[in-house]
């Protein structure tokens, strides 16, 4: 009998089998950076979530530790939906939503739930913490999750996804000085999603920016995919309870990229490098979904700034004079132009497939239509029927794209923003061809 081979991404994070989604809970806790996830391990579709756990000394490689916390008690029996961490006492704390269904079944109830550990491996449940009871009655209590909890002066602060029941989604704030005991503080932030749930919050007191994501939201509000993760910068105001926004952008011009979050304890962000209602052809392997590279954000003239954090080794450079080529299929690409005019790179190239990045009408254009395997999605505008994403160039004097690749996925970050695909090439597809015109350019070439 052969044993069909399995492909898996060499540093990006996936469930060890089965299905993965939001990153949660994510700590630098006792000297080791912690990501817990959204997992079903028993099926390569999303069912009742536990919260899969890995730890790294370095980002880049990762240790599976076992599931931290499974979906078994009276609180949490539907599923324990995303959350954060937070240290206090020398002991690890999770704060995720405790899903029930109903009696009768006809709706949920979402609770927000506290797990302890003194290890960092295993949890203690400690049942419900913030519950309906405390979620004013404008409220939908079926609609209300994602705690993210900090300290701020002598506070515990937490903010939770939430909808109004006139149909707007919100974002609420309680307090609490021991994390057991929280009281309800109002609106954090009152961006009217349009009609859908305000997901995956993540408020970051030390540089000021508020992390949040939207389902299904309207067209005219012209964003590419229909699930969409946002940056805002701004000013927390702790007297009042409320987050005033300067400027918002969205996290990711690419195809994968929802419910990124922050590090607890390091300016660093991960997310979810796949997208709700598509199809995931990594499936036929035993696994679905993984985790973006990890980013380091700042704010930077009044917007969030990301670049990738990955330990490589054996850097390669070479000058490019109109073309080169090359093989990677994993690894991180620079390239470095002055005076850029014209750029062309195909990745994973074998001929017939290829993965395209060019420059056109000063943005950058992605391009997976030919990529490999087909990913099926429920956007309808033309750019997402013909596999393109669009990302703005710097136009800088001297121009510095990375790219990170890895099996499935290819994240490109220039000038502080990034474009983030998946993409299914076949395995003969590792060839690299760039064509550049510049006033000078450089290639380069770093392993992992
Ligand atoms: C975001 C989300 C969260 C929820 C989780 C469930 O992707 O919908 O709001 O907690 O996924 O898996």
């Amino acid at each position: 009998m052969t044993i069909p081979k399995i492909i898996k991404p060499a540093f990006h994070v996936t469930g060890e089998k089965g299905w993965i989604n939001d990153p949660n809970g994510l700590i630098f806790y006792k000297g080791k950076y912690h990501a817990f996830y959204q997992h079903y391990p028993f099926d390569t579709k999303w069912g009742p979530m536990h919260w899969g756990h890995v730890v790294s000394d370095d980002l880049t490689h990762w240790e599976y530790l076992p599931i931290a916390l499974k979906p078994c008690d009276e609180f949490d029996s539907f599923g324990c939906f995303s959350g954060s961490a937070i240290e206090q006492d020398g002991k690890l704390y999770l704060m995720y939503t405790g899903v029930v269904e109903n009696q009768g079944g006809e709706t949920f109830r979402q609770n927000q739930c506290l797990a302890v550990s003194e290890d960092g491996i295993t949890f203690k449940k400690l049942g419900i913490v913030i519950g309906e009871d405390i979620l004013p009655s404008d409220y939908e209590p079926w609609n209300f999750r994602d705690p993210k909890v900090w300290k701020h002066d002598d506070w515990f602060w937490c903010a939770v996804g939430a909808k109004r029941r006139d149909g707007t989604g919100r974002i609420v704030l309680f307090k609490s000085k021991d994390l057991f005991n929280w009281s309800f503080v109002g609106d954090l932030f009152n961006k009217d999603s349009g009609g859908t749930i305000i997901e995956c919050p993540d408020l970051n007191q030390e540089q000021g920016y508020l992390l949040y994501s939207e389902q299904f939201q309207p067209k005219s509000e012209g964003h590419q995919n229909v699930h969409t993760s946002y940056w805002a910068v701004g000013e927390m105001d702790y007297q009042n309870g409320n987050y005033k926004a300067t400027a918002i952008g969205t996290m990711d011009y690419g195809f994968d990229l929802y419910a990124p979050q922050t590090f607890t304890g390091a300016p660093i962000v991960i997310g979810w490098l796949n997208m709700w209602d598509r199809n995931v052809p990594s499936a036929k392997y035993g696994f679905a979904g993984m985790l973006t590279v990890p980013r380091k954000v700042c704010v930077k003239d009044g917007r969030l700034y990301q670049t990738p954090v990955v330990a490589t080794k054996d850097a390669i450079k070479k000058i490019v004079d109109k073309s080169l080529s090359d093989q990677v299929v994993k690894g991180v690409i620079t390239i470095t132009a002055t005076e850029l005019k014209q750029f062309n790179l195909k990745l994973r190239n074998n001929g017939e497939n290829y993965t395209e990045l060019s420059l056109i009408d000063g943005k950058w254009v992605f391009n997976r239509s030919r990529s490999g395997e087909q990913i099926v999605g429920v956007e309808t505008d033309e750019d997402s029927l013909a596999g393109i994403r669009r990302m703005p160039w710097s136009n800088n004097h001297v121009t510095t794209l990375t790219i990170v690749m890895d099996e499935f996925s290819v994240e490109i970050f220039e000038d502080g923003k990034v474009l983030s695909s998946t993409i299914y090439p076949p395995e003969d597809a590792n060839g690299l061809i760039l064509n550049v015109k510049a006033q000078s350019c450089t290639y380069q070439k770093e392993n992992v």
